[in-house]
């Protein structure tokens, strides 16, 4: 099962090409025959001619053509709205020869309505001799659900389907080309009761190409609450696409936290991938089918997904599974060892490739004026190698206020979090809080908790004993390792993030992906809840206007969280009595007392609002020179210079034409260019 859907992207474009190749030789048997227009013309024209004046006058007459034999109408009239002459013309047509492959192009999708949609376009219906124009309406909403499949491979929406050019209005006298395909979906309706409506996921892989596909259809599915952008390429050119979900897309709302997921940073470890494809299809889903829990999370929160942060090495990992060519029972376990995939395509282990700030917080550590929050990226840090992955992320990291975060791998049953690195440089295994341990301990065990089975302690383990700890641990305890993207996160902006072990098997079998997504869905849920919890507010002056980058501060927590854009800012806290204060430069602190008692819906209300200070005081605990520094990223613009570089050596494949060019251009046909995307 798994060995076929995993195909490697290449092997299904062979299968694909293949299977075109054998249709394009039953569509090539017939030579073109002389249609009795061709005399009349006086010549013999190439298979594109120009509108003639001495055309027979057009009659109705039989379709004939396979791939349209299911429209609603019988009778069709050359020339078409194409001006194509004959059917042997169509047959011979890019445009036919597309439609007859659209099914295997898109995978189904939009099956079989754009075929149809097309159909009318290239054998519209004939009524006394005259073609009848398809509906213009019809062809928008086709468009508005399928152009995103179009977008998956990478190929432009078809010049002749394009609704403004082909299509008519109703008081035009248009006929609906889908009107059969509709009576049969209403019977099937028909016969589904209403309350039997629930998400529906197929718990299946997806190739880079399907998951691209699948966060844009589910966006537009979901438009009002959801969109899709990209944060950067992967070295082999992929996007990384993230889909958003939240009550105004695109935008952050005021005192509305903002959470992620990120998944297949490691490229080998799929399930979490795969578990937030289907987590973006519920939300979307269970959103519309008005689940309450749904909708006031998504009203509340800005939910961001990477599903996967290493596409390239998703693909070979992919591929190797595939190669091994073993039966269903072998994958397990055992498969642990393999390596392949894990890394990048330059080899750099993405988990490894973020600046190590921890290192920086130890070695300063004792020095009085030292802060651990918001620390600068050294210079040095850009004369190394930086992903283009990890570059994307480090970004997008800075540009968006996140609270909290969970970045999902596999191998182990565990949750870990901050710091990774361990304090002591010779000890391998050692515990190495964060001035946040209770927060970060009470975020860990949150998912642990709501996950089925990680937290329990007579779990079948991988081998480590985390039961004992129900589940969770500290990174560096587990094992120490510098460059993480927690201790980043933790060490560089105001975002808590926690790293998900989902199991032991790097890449299970495709039918456990639904028993996983059962474990998992609630502790996916609960974890984007718990983003709710501690207090936020407002940092304002006097005349109410929100201060930017104000510290908020808890006594006894050596780790400061600072305002966004407006002034607002979220800091995660346990339960119990805090000492609570804010400053920005030229302002008197302010403080205050809060009590947050052990159950909360929602996080407690706390503004400031400051007092302006002019003096030396206003300015004290603020390095102005360090924050500059910190308000640098790339600054010679290391990464451009070398990433080009070797972009130049590698990353031709950015300009390669996509894998289904080459059908078109054998074909014999002028190579359809408009196919092409110019994006
Ligand atoms: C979420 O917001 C939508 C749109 O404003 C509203 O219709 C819906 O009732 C809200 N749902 C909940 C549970 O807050
Ligand atoms: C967990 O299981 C281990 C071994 O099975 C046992 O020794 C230990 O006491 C258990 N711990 C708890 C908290 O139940
Ligand atoms: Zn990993």
């Amino acid at each position: 099962m798994i060995v076929v859907r995993m195909m490697k992207t290449v092997k299904i474009m062979n299968a694909v090409l293949l299977a075109l190749s054998v249709l394009a030789a039953l569509v090539r048997s017939d030579p073109p025959r002389c249609e009795p227009g061709d005399e009349l013309a006086g010549k013999q024209e190439p298979l594109r001619p120009s509108r003639r004046s001495h055309a027979l006058p057009a009659r109705c007459t039989g379709m004939l053509l396979g791939y349209c034999d299911d429209m609603p109408y019988s009778q069709t009239v050359f020339p078409n709205l194409l001006d194509q002459r004959s059917r042997e013309e169509v047959e011979m047509s890019t445009e036919y020869l597309l439609l007859s492959v659209l099914h295997s192009l898109l995978n189904g999708e939009c099956s079989p309505d754009l075929r149809m949609l097309g159909c009318s376009v290239v054998v519209p219906r004939c009524d006394r001799d005259r073609p009848v124009k398809p509906c213009r309406t019809t062809c928008e909403d086709v468009r508005r659900s399928c152009v995103h499949a179009f977008e998956g491979i990478s190929m432009a929406w078809p010049y002749f389907l394009d609704c403004d050019r082909f299509f008519v209005s109703e008081e035009e006298g248009c006929y609906d080309p889908l009107e059969g395909l509709r009576a049969r979906q209403e019977v099937t309706l028909a016969s589904i009761s209403p309350e039997e409506s629930s998400t529906i996921i197929q718990f299946i892989y997806h190739s880079n190409a399907q998951m691209v596909n699948m966060l844009k259809k589910t966006a537009a599915q979901c438009s009002d609450i959801s969109h899709t952008y990209s944060i950067g390429r992967s070295f082999e050119g992929k996007d990384l696409l993230v889909i958003e979900f939240s009550d105004n897309p695109g935008q952050h709302d005021l005192l509305e936290p903002e959470v992620k997921y990120i998944a297949n940073m490691h490229g080998n470890e799929v399930l979490g991938r795969q578990l937030l494809i289907y987590l973006a299809q519920y939300l979307c889903s269970e959103y519309q089918l008005g689940n309450k829990r749904i909708q006031s999370l998504v009203n509340s929160t800005r939910i961001h997904i990477l599903a996967s942060m290493n596409p390239d090495g998703y693909e070979l990992a992919a591929a190797e599974v595939e190669d091994s060519n073993d039966p269903d029972g072998e994958q397990g376990p055992r498969f642990n060892g393999w390596t392949s995939g894990r890394a990048n395509a330059q080899n750099i282990d993405l988990n490894r490739n973020f600046p190590d700030l921890t290192s920086i917080v130890y070695s300063l550590r004792r020095s009085r004026r030292f802060r651990n929050d918001h620390i600068p990226i050294p210079d040095s840090y850009w004369f190394g190698k930086v992903a283009p992955e990890t570059y994307a992320v480090m970004k997008w990291i800075r540009s968006i206020p996140f609270v909290i975060s969970a970045s999902l791998h596999g191998g182990e049953l565990v949750v870990s979090y901050p710091y990774d690195l361990s304090k002591h440089p010779q000890e391998e295994k050692m515990f190495s809080p964060t001035p946040d341990e209770q927060v970060f301990k009470q975020l860990a065990r949150t998912y642990a908790d709501a996950h089925a089975t990680m937290a329990d302690n007579n779990t079948e383990r991988c081998g480590a004993p985390f039961g004992i700890r129900g589940g969770i641990i500290n990174g560096a305890q587990w094992y120490s390792f510098p460059g993480g993207m927690s201790d980043f996160n933790y060490l560089h902006t105001n975002c808590f993030e926690v790293t998900v072990e989902l199991g032991c098997d790097k890449f299970p079998a495709e039918h456990e992906l639904y028993s996983e997504w059962q474990r998992n869905k609630e502790a996916l849920l609960s974890f984007m809840e718990s983003v709710h919890r501690g207090i936020k507010g407002i940092v304002k002056d006097k005349h109410g206007k929100g201060i930017k980058g104000a510290r908020v501060s808890v006594r006894g927590i050596w780790h400061d969280v600072t305002t966004a854009e407006d002034g607002d800012y979220w800091r995660l806290l346990t339960p119990g009595i805090h000492i609570v204060s804010a400053h920005a430069p030229g302002y008197r602190r302010a403080i205050k007392k809060v009590r947050l008692p052990a159950h909360m819906q929602q996080a407690g209300r706390v503004d400031f609002v400051l007092e302006e200070d002019l003096s030396e005081a206003g300015l004290e605990g603020f390095d102005l020179e360090l924050m500059d520094t910190y308000e640098r990223f790339d600054p010679y613009n290391q990464y451009e210079r070398y990433t080009l570089a070797e972009l130049g050596q590698n990353g031709e494949e950015r300009h390669e034409k996509p894998w289904w060019w080459s059908y078109f251009t054998q074909s014999g046909n002028v190579a359809p260019t408009w196919l092409l995307r110019n994006d």
